[in-house]
Protein backbone atom coordinates (compact mmCIF):
# COMPACT_ATOMS: atom_id res chain seq x y z
CA UNK A 1 0.00 0.00 0.00
CA UNK A 2 1.47 3.16 -0.28
CA UNK A 3 -0.08 6.82 0.69
CA UNK A 4 -1.99 7.11 -2.01
CA UNK A 5 -4.11 4.23 -1.30
CA UNK A 6 -7.67 4.57 0.14
CA UNK A 7 -8.39 3.63 3.53
CA UNK A 8 -12.25 2.56 4.51
CA UNK A 9 -14.19 5.53 5.63
CA UNK A 10 -16.91 3.88 7.51
CA UNK A 11 -17.36 4.47 11.06
CA UNK A 12 -16.59 1.67 13.37
CA UNK A 13 -18.27 1.15 16.88
CA UNK A 14 -16.98 1.34 19.58
CA UNK A 15 -16.74 -2.51 20.90
CA UNK A 16 -18.42 -3.57 24.00
CA UNK A 17 -15.60 -4.25 26.12
CA UNK A 18 -14.47 -0.86 26.20
CA UNK A 19 -16.44 1.76 28.36
CA UNK A 20 -17.11 5.04 26.79
CA UNK A 21 -17.05 7.03 29.97
CA UNK A 22 -13.32 5.86 30.37
CA UNK A 23 -11.99 6.79 26.36
CA UNK A 24 -8.75 8.85 26.73
CA UNK A 25 -9.55 12.50 25.88
CA UNK A 26 -6.18 13.00 24.06
CA UNK A 27 -3.94 10.01 23.02
CA UNK A 28 -0.54 10.44 21.86
CA UNK A 29 1.67 8.29 20.08
CA UNK A 30 5.37 7.59 18.96
CA UNK A 31 5.10 5.96 15.63
CA UNK A 32 8.07 4.35 15.96
CA UNK A 33 9.49 1.43 13.56
CA UNK A 34 9.25 2.22 10.17
CA UNK A 35 12.44 1.27 8.91
CA UNK A 36 12.35 -2.35 10.53
CA UNK A 37 9.22 -3.07 9.22
CA UNK A 38 10.68 -2.48 5.68
CA UNK A 39 13.84 -3.84 6.43
CA UNK A 40 12.56 -6.95 7.64
CA UNK A 41 10.47 -7.03 4.28
CA UNK A 42 13.79 -6.23 1.99
CA UNK A 43 12.28 -2.80 0.87
CA UNK A 44 13.97 0.48 1.45
CA UNK A 45 13.05 2.71 5.19
CA UNK A 46 11.21 5.19 2.96
CA UNK A 47 8.33 2.11 2.18
CA UNK A 48 7.92 2.18 5.85
CA UNK A 49 7.08 5.76 5.81
CA UNK A 50 4.54 5.20 3.52
CA UNK A 51 2.54 2.52 5.43
CA UNK A 52 3.18 4.03 8.26
CA UNK A 53 0.52 7.28 6.72
CA UNK A 54 -2.33 4.82 6.07
CA UNK A 55 -1.86 3.44 9.62
CA UNK A 56 -1.97 7.04 10.96
CA UNK A 57 -5.26 7.46 8.75
CA UNK A 58 -6.92 4.84 10.07
CA UNK A 59 -6.12 5.67 13.90
CA UNK A 60 -7.46 9.14 13.48
CA UNK A 61 -10.39 7.92 12.12
CA UNK A 62 -10.54 4.93 14.74
CA UNK A 63 -9.91 7.93 17.71
CA UNK A 64 -12.83 10.11 15.88
CA UNK A 65 -15.31 6.79 15.84
CA UNK A 66 -14.76 5.96 19.61
CA UNK A 67 -14.24 8.88 21.31
CA UNK A 68 -10.99 10.27 21.63
CA UNK A 69 -10.88 14.11 21.57
CA UNK A 70 -7.51 14.50 20.50
CA UNK A 71 -4.57 12.90 18.86
CA UNK A 72 -1.31 13.90 18.63
CA UNK A 73 1.21 11.85 16.42
CA UNK A 74 5.12 12.30 16.64
CA UNK A 75 6.01 12.62 13.03
CA UNK A 76 9.76 14.26 13.13
CA UNK A 77 11.71 15.00 16.08
CA UNK A 78 14.91 17.51 16.09
CA UNK A 79 16.94 14.76 16.51
CA UNK A 80 16.05 13.14 12.92
CA UNK A 81 18.06 15.99 10.92
CA UNK A 82 20.71 13.53 11.88
CA UNK A 83 19.40 11.03 9.07
CA UNK A 84 20.54 10.27 5.60
CA UNK A 85 19.82 13.57 3.94
CA UNK A 86 17.58 11.08 1.46
CA UNK A 87 15.60 10.14 4.08
CA UNK A 88 14.90 13.45 5.61
CA UNK A 89 14.28 15.07 2.21
CA UNK A 90 11.85 11.99 0.99
CA UNK A 91 9.94 12.28 4.85
CA UNK A 92 9.13 16.09 3.96
CA UNK A 93 7.96 15.95 0.37
CA UNK A 94 5.56 13.20 1.44
CA UNK A 95 4.51 15.47 4.85
CA UNK A 96 3.70 18.16 1.87
CA UNK A 97 2.40 15.37 -0.53
CA UNK A 98 -0.01 13.29 2.26
CA UNK A 99 -1.62 17.43 3.79
CA UNK A 100 -2.22 18.11 0.20
CA UNK A 101 -4.13 14.81 -0.28
CA UNK A 102 -5.86 14.47 2.35
CA UNK A 103 -7.53 17.76 3.23
CA UNK A 104 -10.23 17.40 1.31
CA UNK A 105 -11.03 14.56 4.05
CA UNK A 106 -10.20 15.96 6.61
CA UNK A 107 -12.82 18.99 6.01
CA UNK A 108 -15.64 16.40 5.12
CA UNK A 109 -14.98 14.71 8.67
CA UNK A 110 -14.04 17.74 11.04
CA UNK A 111 -11.24 17.24 11.84
CA UNK A 112 -8.94 20.50 13.31
CA UNK A 113 -5.19 19.94 12.40
CA UNK A 114 -2.65 21.69 13.84
CA UNK A 115 1.13 21.21 14.07
CA UNK A 116 3.66 21.29 17.06
CA UNK A 117 7.41 21.79 16.99
CA UNK A 118 9.94 24.71 15.24
CA UNK A 119 7.85 24.99 11.71
CA UNK A 120 9.97 27.92 10.79
CA UNK A 121 12.55 25.44 10.26
CA UNK A 122 10.83 23.31 7.66
CA UNK A 123 11.14 23.86 3.83
CA UNK A 124 9.06 26.63 2.71
CA UNK A 125 6.99 24.61 0.86
CA UNK A 126 6.02 22.22 3.53
CA UNK A 127 5.15 25.42 5.37
CA UNK A 128 2.73 26.77 2.87
CA UNK A 129 0.89 23.80 2.93
CA UNK A 130 0.93 23.35 7.11
CA UNK A 131 -0.86 26.72 6.44
CA UNK A 132 -3.37 25.93 4.40
CA UNK A 133 -4.58 23.20 6.20
CA UNK A 134 -4.65 24.92 9.62
CA UNK A 135 -6.44 27.75 8.15
CA UNK A 136 -8.89 25.63 6.42
CA UNK A 137 -9.53 23.40 9.21
CA UNK A 138 -9.37 26.08 12.24
CA UNK A 139 -13.57 26.15 12.52
CA UNK A 140 -13.42 22.44 12.69
CA UNK A 141 -15.41 20.89 15.59
CA UNK A 142 -14.46 17.24 15.15
CA UNK A 143 -11.18 15.41 16.64
CA UNK A 144 -8.42 17.44 17.08
CA UNK A 145 -5.55 16.09 15.50
CA UNK A 146 -1.53 17.66 16.08
CA UNK A 147 1.17 16.68 14.32
CA UNK A 148 4.72 16.85 15.88
CA UNK A 149 6.86 17.97 13.55
CA UNK A 150 10.53 19.39 13.99
CA UNK A 151 9.55 18.85 17.79
CA UNK A 152 11.65 18.40 20.50
CA UNK A 153 10.53 18.47 24.35
CA UNK A 154 13.41 20.18 25.67
CA UNK A 155 13.47 22.89 22.60
CA UNK A 156 9.79 23.59 23.25
CA UNK A 157 10.61 24.18 27.09
CA UNK A 158 13.73 26.57 25.89
CA UNK A 159 11.45 28.54 23.53
CA UNK A 160 8.93 29.12 26.13
CA UNK A 161 11.67 29.87 28.64
CA UNK A 162 12.96 32.42 26.56
CA UNK A 163 9.67 34.20 25.56
CA UNK A 164 8.63 34.83 29.42
CA UNK A 165 12.31 35.61 30.58
CA UNK A 166 11.30 38.48 27.98
CA UNK A 167 8.23 39.56 29.13
CA UNK A 168 10.14 39.59 32.76
CA UNK A 169 12.95 41.78 30.83
CA UNK A 170 9.84 44.08 30.08
CA UNK A 171 8.39 44.34 33.01
CA UNK A 172 5.06 42.46 31.48
CA UNK A 173 5.89 39.86 34.43
CA UNK A 174 6.66 39.16 37.91
CA UNK A 175 9.07 35.76 38.09
CA UNK A 176 6.18 34.80 41.35
CA UNK A 177 3.60 35.10 38.39
CA UNK A 178 5.07 32.14 36.46
CA UNK A 179 3.07 29.11 37.70
CA UNK A 180 2.56 25.51 35.86
CA UNK A 181 -0.60 27.18 34.26
CA UNK A 182 1.17 29.90 32.81
CA UNK A 183 4.23 28.15 31.91
CA UNK A 184 1.66 25.62 29.76
CA UNK A 185 0.21 27.99 27.62
CA UNK A 186 3.99 29.23 26.51
CA UNK A 187 4.46 25.88 24.86
CA UNK A 188 3.03 24.75 21.51
CA UNK A 189 0.65 22.51 22.92
CA UNK A 190 -1.00 25.48 24.61
CA UNK A 191 -4.43 24.87 23.50
CA UNK A 192 -4.56 21.18 24.11
CA UNK A 193 -4.97 19.16 27.77
CA UNK A 194 -2.01 16.40 28.51
CA UNK A 195 -2.11 13.64 26.70
CA UNK A 196 -3.68 10.86 29.18
CA UNK A 197 -2.37 7.96 27.22
CA UNK A 198 0.85 7.68 25.19
CA UNK A 199 1.57 4.96 23.25
CA UNK A 200 4.55 3.66 21.15
CA UNK A 201 5.54 1.38 18.99
CA UNK A 202 8.17 -1.13 18.13
CA UNK A 203 9.33 -1.75 21.82
CA UNK A 204 11.60 0.93 22.73
CA UNK A 205 11.02 2.15 26.44
CA UNK A 206 11.92 5.80 25.96
CA UNK A 207 10.62 9.10 25.52
CA UNK A 208 12.90 10.52 22.53
CA UNK A 209 12.47 14.19 23.66
CA UNK A 210 8.15 13.68 22.92
CA UNK A 211 6.34 16.17 24.99
CA UNK A 212 8.25 16.06 27.91
CA UNK A 213 6.45 18.60 30.67
CA UNK A 214 2.83 17.45 28.99
CA UNK A 215 3.64 13.65 29.59
CA UNK A 216 4.10 13.88 33.65
CA UNK A 217 1.27 12.03 34.56
CA UNK A 218 0.42 10.20 31.44
CA UNK A 219 -0.10 6.61 30.76
CA UNK A 220 2.22 4.96 28.97
CA UNK A 221 1.29 1.85 26.10
CA UNK A 222 4.43 0.57 24.66
CA UNK A 223 4.13 -2.40 21.96
CA UNK A 224 6.64 -4.30 20.28
CA UNK A 225 4.42 -4.18 17.14
CA UNK A 226 6.19 -1.88 14.48
CA UNK A 227 4.23 1.29 13.62
CA UNK A 228 2.98 0.41 9.99
CA UNK A 229 0.99 -2.60 11.32
CA UNK A 230 -0.25 -1.07 14.55
CA UNK A 231 -4.13 -1.35 13.29
CA UNK A 232 -7.33 -1.40 15.16
CA UNK A 233 -6.97 -4.32 16.82
CA UNK A 234 -3.64 -3.02 18.41
CA UNK A 235 -5.06 -0.22 19.11
CA UNK A 236 -8.41 -1.92 21.01
CA UNK A 237 -5.57 -3.81 23.14
CA UNK A 238 -4.24 -0.08 23.98
CA UNK A 239 -7.48 0.60 24.86
CA UNK A 240 -8.53 -2.18 27.22
CA UNK A 241 -5.31 -1.62 28.99
CA UNK A 242 -5.76 1.87 29.31
CA UNK A 243 -9.12 1.22 30.72
CA UNK A 244 -7.95 -1.03 33.51
CA UNK A 245 -4.98 1.57 34.78
CA UNK A 246 -5.24 2.99 38.23
CA UNK A 247 -4.06 6.99 37.73
CA UNK A 248 -3.56 7.97 41.22
CA UNK A 249 -1.52 11.24 40.10
CA UNK A 250 0.28 10.91 43.40
CA UNK A 251 -2.79 10.20 45.72
CA UNK A 252 -4.39 7.52 47.41
CA UNK A 253 -7.40 5.61 46.42
CA UNK A 254 -10.33 6.34 49.13
CA UNK A 255 -10.71 2.02 48.81
CA UNK A 256 -6.90 2.29 50.92
CA UNK A 257 -7.38 4.86 53.13
CA UNK A 258 -7.35 3.26 56.00
C1 LIG B 1 9.56 6.28 12.90
O1 LIG B 1 10.13 5.13 12.34
C2 LIG B 1 9.37 7.38 11.88
C3 LIG B 1 10.24 8.55 12.08
C4 LIG B 1 11.08 8.72 13.05
C5 LIG B 1 10.13 9.60 11.09
P1 LIG B 1 11.71 4.99 12.23
O2 LIG B 1 12.15 5.58 10.93
O3 LIG B 1 12.36 5.55 13.43
O4 LIG B 1 11.89 3.42 12.18
P2 LIG B 1 12.99 2.56 12.93
O5 LIG B 1 12.93 2.93 14.38
O6 LIG B 1 14.31 2.92 12.31
O7 LIG B 1 12.59 1.16 12.67
C1 LIG C 1 11.08 9.11 17.68
O1 LIG C 1 11.55 8.02 17.00
C2 LIG C 1 10.68 10.20 16.71
C3 LIG C 1 9.51 9.92 15.89
C4 LIG C 1 8.75 8.86 15.95
C5 LIG C 1 9.18 10.96 14.94
P1 LIG C 1 13.12 7.82 16.72
O2 LIG C 1 13.24 6.55 15.96
O3 LIG C 1 13.67 9.04 16.11
O4 LIG C 1 13.69 7.69 18.19
P2 LIG C 1 15.01 6.97 18.72
O5 LIG C 1 16.14 7.42 17.86
O6 LIG C 1 14.78 5.50 18.60
O7 LIG C 1 15.13 7.39 20.14
MG1 LIG D 1 12.89 4.80 15.22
Amino acid sequence: MTANSSVSTASTALPQDLEQGRMPAHVAVIMDGNGRWAKRRGLPRIMGHRKGVDTLKKLLRCCRDWGVGALTAYAFSTENWGRPTHEVDFLMTLFERVLRQEIKEMMAEDVRIQFVGNLAALPDTLQREIDRAVTMTQANQGIRFSVATNYGGRQEILQACRAIATQVQQGHLQPEDIDESLFSRHLYTANISDPDLLIRTSGEMRISNFLLWQLAYSEFYITDTLWPDFDTDEFHQAMKAFQKRDRRFGKVNDSEET
